[in-house]
């Protein structure tokens, strides 16, 4: 099969969010498995183009918007590390500054920005002579993609034979677009939107509706959020819709690049370990510890609880903000976070490690080797969601043998069991409902093992044992790509 993804994010030239990492693992693994895959991405400006080889092509795009052309160039390179070629997508209008989205307040212009990316693609795909059985695309920024392919260029023949699929990570990030300029823009017009029409929902262009109602086949990241989401709770106003279509929706669970996240092989660790060697992750703790400045009169032993997140309201921190301080207070743990986000939360893990120095590590902002090795180092890694489509950072834990302790949702809920220490069996431990109280006695439960023979290691062993592999994951989704093509 040739296969087109077609997302905004990709690890590790452009990243937000564990998308840009899905992004990446599943072209590397269709390659692998014999198919021809490429990723079109716009050229932001903060990709370090030349420390991952990029070169332009010199081919020229001519890209229809609304009744004007616009254009532009492609540049050519790889997924670092493999050989799956990417294509970036270069204007200086659209992708000429700081930033992906837009932070802490989206770009203005997102509507006019992702709708020439989405129609570029088609341009990209016939001058690079791609010609896609599947085009991949990826949240509200690539959906203009499926009706693109179901309204002009399934006229072409080069696209005559294309199926169109669509993957939700998050529904809370829509696309609401104002209609008079998104209609104008993706040369569709307003007589296409009017009430109950698939181009709107209540009274926007909403670009995540677009990419639901025209894909032949829709996914998202895990089966227990593919049953969520037809919902009102988790549907973010989207249940109808999702309903409409739910005979061609379906749930496949992320999976993890093993080769960038394991501890026998990551080189961001001070030191690597395996499950037969499990004392070199007490290494890594120690020497991040001291690393902070504490030493063995810190009781270095107290159990480390981690994050790795971004800091918004779907993590789940309004639950933490109620319990979290009682838990340092009483000398019960010790904390340590990396994450941004939202200044209401970056402010209260400011005044944590103002108040708790020593207990409360806390480091605001986005840092790659830090988030290895705090994953590496924590002896349980916290996520109370609110709501986890899919989540990974719990299945990095888990291949970390650091115990993740989440509320049962999404994602979570489908790779994180609760210890029964009766039967020692689980790998982590959960709370169903979105409430500190529980969380904390979740929390407490999980404390209740640490460093206690025989539960201790054996739940480490659980979670280091659990496979979650970006193969697996990949595969599902040729099964999809195949029943599009078949349906189409
Ligand atoms: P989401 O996509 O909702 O943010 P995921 O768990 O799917 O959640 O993916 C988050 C990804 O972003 C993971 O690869 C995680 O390691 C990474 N990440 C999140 N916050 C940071 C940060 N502050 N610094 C470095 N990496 C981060
Ligand atoms: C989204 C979700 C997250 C998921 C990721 C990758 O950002 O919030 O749960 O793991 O996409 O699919």
């Amino acid at each position: 099969m040739n296969i087109l993804l077609a997302s905004a994010e990709l690890a590790p030239l452009a990243k937000a969010g564990g998308m840009a990492d899905v992004a990446a693992y599943l072209p590397e693994e269709w390659q692998k498995s014999g198919h021809k895959a490429i990723v079109i991405l716009p050229k932001y400006y903060d990709i370090d183009i030349h420390s991952y080889g990029f070169r332009p092509t010199h081919l020229v795009l001519n890209v229809p918007m609304g009744d004007w052309t616009e254009h532009g160039s492609l540049w050519q390179g790889t997924i670092p590390g493999t050989d799956v070629p990417v294509y970036l997508i270069e204007n200086d209008d659209y992708f000429t500054r700081h930033g992906i989205y837009g932070d802490p307040k989206e770009f203005e212009d997102n509507d006019k920005r992702f709708i020439f990316f989405c129609r570029a693609i088609f341009e990209a795909a016939k001058a690079l002579n791609f010609k896609p059985d599947i085009i991949h695309a990826h949240d509200y920024h690539t959906a203009f993609t499926m009706p693109m392919l179901r309204s002009w260029y399934k006229n072409d023949p080069f696209f005559a034979d294309t199926a169109g699929v669509y993957t939700i990570h998050n529904l809370a990030y829509q696309g609401w677009f104002k209609p008079e300029k998104a209609m104008e823009y993706s040369s569709f017009g307003m007589e296409e939107f009017y009430a109950g029409s698939w181009f709107e929902h209540r009274g926007t262009v909403n670009a995540m509706k677009i990419g639901i109602m025209f894909a032949d086949k829709i996914t998202t990241v895990s089966p227990t959020y593919a049953g969520e989401i037809r919902t009102s709770y988790f549907s973010e106003g989207m249940q109808d819709v999702l309903n409409q279509r739910g005979s061609d929706l379906i749930g496949i669970l992320n999976g993890v690049d093993y080769d960038t996240w394991n501890p026998e092989k990551d080189d961001f660790l001070y030191s690597k370990y395996s499950p037969d060697y499990i004392q070199g992750k007490l290494e890594n703790k120690r020497k991040f510890l001291e690393g902070h400045g504490l030493n063995e009169s810190d009781n270095l032993d107290l159990p480390l609880v981690g994050i790795v997140s971004r800091l918004t309201e779907q993590k789940g921190i309004d639950i933490l903000m109620h319990k979290l301080e009682a838990f340092i207070a009483e000398n019960k743990i010790r904390f340590v976070l990396l994450g941004n986000g939202d200044t209401m939360y970056e402010d209260y893990f400011r005044y944590l490690r103002w108040k708790y120095p020593g207990r409360a590590l806390v480091h605001l902002g986005y840092n790659t080797e830090l988030s290895h090795r705090i994953i590496a180092c924590s002896d349980f890694f916290l996520l109370p969601s609110r709501f986890e489509p899919c989540g990974l950072t719990q299945m990095y834990a888990l291949k970390y043998g650091t115990i993740p302790i989440v509320r049962r949702t999404g994602g979570l809920a489908d790779t994180v069991r609760e210890y029964r220490s009766d039967a020692q069996t689980g790998n982590g431990f959960d709370f169903i409902n979105y409430n500190a109280n529980d969380m904390a006695y979740a929390i407490n439960r999980a404390l209740g093992i640490y460093n206690k023979a025989p539960h201790w290691d054996q739940i480490r062993l659980n979670a280091m044992s659990e496979d979650y592999s970006a193969a697996r994951s990949a595969a599902e989704y040729l099964k999809v790509f195949a029943w599009a093509l078949e349906e189409k």
